[in-house]
């Protein structure tokens, strides 16, 4: 197997990468391509793919230790090999959420509220909407450079706590239960991260986090605020069209992302199975 690299996808990020089969075991030396890819391009796509559950589990492995999901607990296939992202209900019906969209439909990175958090998500697209239903994803490292001087001092040194459960502020149906919360109490990690390969600053924030340590709390909400806003301007976003068949694989140590509602939500399906890699303790 040898992959063909795309030109880039836009300013903020994402690449093509075609010609490969993701349900065949992985060379060493592709796999340390990818990684190149992914340090480099942040987003990568990988198209026409036919993966069982299984199949992406053993490929995102390749990458370090897959997380097991500790999703909402009424979720059935909740330590399944790869998860299921999906607007159906229990029977199977697109509900249309638009109203208070779950907290994916918000700027974030993935489980920030983890000591640990993942490096890289993988999502597998089964089934999209024939328009619309697609992700965007905001290069927070683009977003920190482009701060002000000022700016960049005066965040210098802060940390951010994250909770699982800190965006239900925005969302009514992602409110936690006390159970739920007991089981990820929260974390803090720097607001301006350094990424562990290419040694870049990136800002670290978006809809889990809750306030910034030692700042009285509507000052930290507003500088949380305008920060997000800042790096998730056009020019730091990077949207993705999915195709079904896609596996897209995303850095989350430099990137906010959310699914966009742009599309008929109560009537198309949109079924995503998505794993996750384990990172390092962000400093
Ligand atoms: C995720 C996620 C967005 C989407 O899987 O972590 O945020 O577009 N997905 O489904
Ligand atoms: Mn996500």
């Amino acid at each position: 197997m040898s992959c063909t690299l795309g030109a880039p996808l836009s300013q903020a990020g994402g690449i093509t990468i075609a010609g490969l089969d993701l349900a065949r075991p992985l060379p060493p030396v592709l796999r340390e391509q990818i990684r190149a890819a992914l340090r480099d391009h942040h987003v990568l796509v990988f198209p026409n793919q036919t993966l069982s559950r299984e199949d992406q589990f053993a490929f995102t492995a390749n990458f370090g230790a897959v997380e097991h999901h500790g999703g909402r607990s009424g979720q059935t296939k909740r330590y399944a090999a790869a998860h299921v992202i999906t607007n159906l209900d229990d029977k199977g019906n697109p509900v249309d959420r638009s109203a208070s969209p779950v907290s994916n439909y918000h700027w974030h990175t993935d489980k920030p509220y983890y000591p640990m958090p993942p490096m890289l998500t993988a999502l597998y697209a089964v089934e999209v909407p024939p328009l619309g239903g697609d992700t965007e994803f905001a290069n927070t490292a683009l977003g920190y450079a482009a701060l002000p001087e000022a700016a960049k001092q005066r965040i210098e040194g802060l940390r951010v706590v994250f909770y699982w459960g800190a965006g239900a502020r925005r969302s009514e149906t992602n409110a936690r239960t006390p159970a739920e919360l007991r089981e990820h109490p929260g974390v803090d990690h720097p607001l301006v991260r350094t990424h562990p390969e290419t040694g870049r600053k990136a800002l670290y924030l978006g809809n889990h986090a809750s306030h910034i340590l030692g700042m009285p709390e509507p000052e930290g909400s507003t500088l949380l605020d305008t920060l997000l806003e800042h790096t998730t301007r056009p020019q730091f976003v990077y949207a993705h069209r999915w195709h079904a068949g896609d596996l897209v694989m995303w850095d989350n140590r430099c990137l906010l992302h959310r699914a966009v509602a742009n599309y008929e939500m109560g009537r198309d399906r949109r079924i995503m199975h998505r794993s996750v890699v384990r990172g390092t303790v962000p400093v």
